[in-house]
């Protein structure tokens, strides 16, 4: 099969298209022949060398794709060769063919094509396995940065369909636009003095962050938190290391956790693949949650599209199409 592969840890032009030998299927496993990988910014982090794939994962880029089913494992009931489908990765999306463990395989959600579908896996059950952590709730109020970026983009709209009030940061105008029509009540420059905003439109606190950023937002967050708020890294944008006022925690009775979804147990991947079906499908299916914009790249210019989205232009979603 065709795949790209990293030639070594550096800048976009390390990657290149090869071929690989097909993936053998397992028990429980499934072979998707792909159609359409989604791009994250993990992939960059990986490309550069800086985020190795969990033991046993494929040394492939790609933490998502849509495709059909192209290969039954022993033991796999429901599917049958042929079906289209999104699967969530561990890695080795950014080929032509990828084999995975089957409860992280589902249908793809109704309406979208495949390439569209391509980007919503690894997004939306990051959003959705990070604000049930928090226990985002009606009438909460939630911050999220990066709101016309892959995360930012669901995690707008599916705090505003929780009934949270949304407030969302971007770097530029029309960014600031998207968030709004997205569904944040309050679209604010992180350009500018963001914390003082968000307490302006905010008095009374945060109840949960989902932040991107880590240690250069860590102080800030903390004081914008609302009693028994909570503060829910999954990036580290702004770095790792910060440091923590426990007296502050302390009196508000507030909670700061991380997690990152690409190393948890097949099994927890499965059990959010299916509250996405359960949950999401619905919800997209009923125009609730709409697919922000998409950038689509052929297979072959998987390095022009991580130079894309590192460049801080992108708008929603980048997409490599590697079929059709
Ligand atoms: N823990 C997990 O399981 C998990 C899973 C998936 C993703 N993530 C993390 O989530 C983050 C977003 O991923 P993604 O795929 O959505 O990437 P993305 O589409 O590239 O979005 C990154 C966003 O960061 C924003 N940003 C950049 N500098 C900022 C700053 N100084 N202040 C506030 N926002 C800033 C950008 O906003 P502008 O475009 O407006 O400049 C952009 O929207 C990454 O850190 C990624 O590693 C974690």
């Amino acid at each position: 099969m065709r795949a790209i592969e990293a030639r070594e840890g550096g800048g976009p032009d390390v990657l290149g298209l090869v071929e690989l030998p097909d993936p053998e299927v397992g028990p429980g496993e499934i072979v998707v022949a792909v159609t359409a990988a989604g791009v994250n910014r993990a992939d960059l982090l990986q490309r550069q060398g800086h985020y190795p794939p969990p033991p046993g994962a494929s040394p492939v880029i790609g933490l998502e794709v849509s495709g059909h089913v192209a290969a039954l494992g022993d033991g796999v009931q429901g599917w049958q060769v042929g079906d289209p489908c999104v699967a969530l990765l561990a890695g080795g999306g950014y080929a032509e063919q990828v084999v995975v463990p089957a409860g992280q395989v589902i249908p793809p959600p109704p309406g979208p094509s495949l390439v569209q579908a391509a980007g919503v896996a690894e997004v939306a059950a990051t959003v959705v396995s990070n604000l049930d952590l928090a226990h985002l709730s009606a009438g909460e109020v939630f911050l999220v940065h990066g709101g016309a970026g892959g995360i930012g983009s669901f995690a707008i709209q599916y705090a505003h369909a929780l009934g949270a009030t949304v407030i969302a940061t971007a770097g530029s105008e029309d960014k600031l636009a998207y968030c709004r029509t997205a569904g944040a009540d309050h679209a604010l420059s992180y350009r500018d003095d963001w914390p003082a905003a968000v307490r302006a439109v905010a008095p009374d606190g945060v109840d949960v962050v989902l932040d991107s950023m880590g240690a250069a937002y860590l102080g800030d967050h903390v004081e914008l938190l609302a009693t028994e708020g909570r503060l829910v890294v999954i990036g580290l944008q702004g770095g790792s290391r910060g440091t923590l006022d426990l007296a502050t925690l302390l009196r508000k009775r507030a909670v700061v956790t991380a997690t990152s979804l690409r190393p948890r147990p097949p099994v927890e991947k499965a059990a959010i693949c299916r509250a996405l079906v359960e949950r999401v499908w619905p919800l997209l299916a009923d125009g609730t949650l709409r697919l922000p914009p998409q950038t689509t790249f052929p297979l072959a210019d998987a390095a022009a599209a991580h130079a894309h989205l590192e460049s801080g232009d992108n708008l929603g979603k980048v997409v490599l199409v590697v079929r059709g």
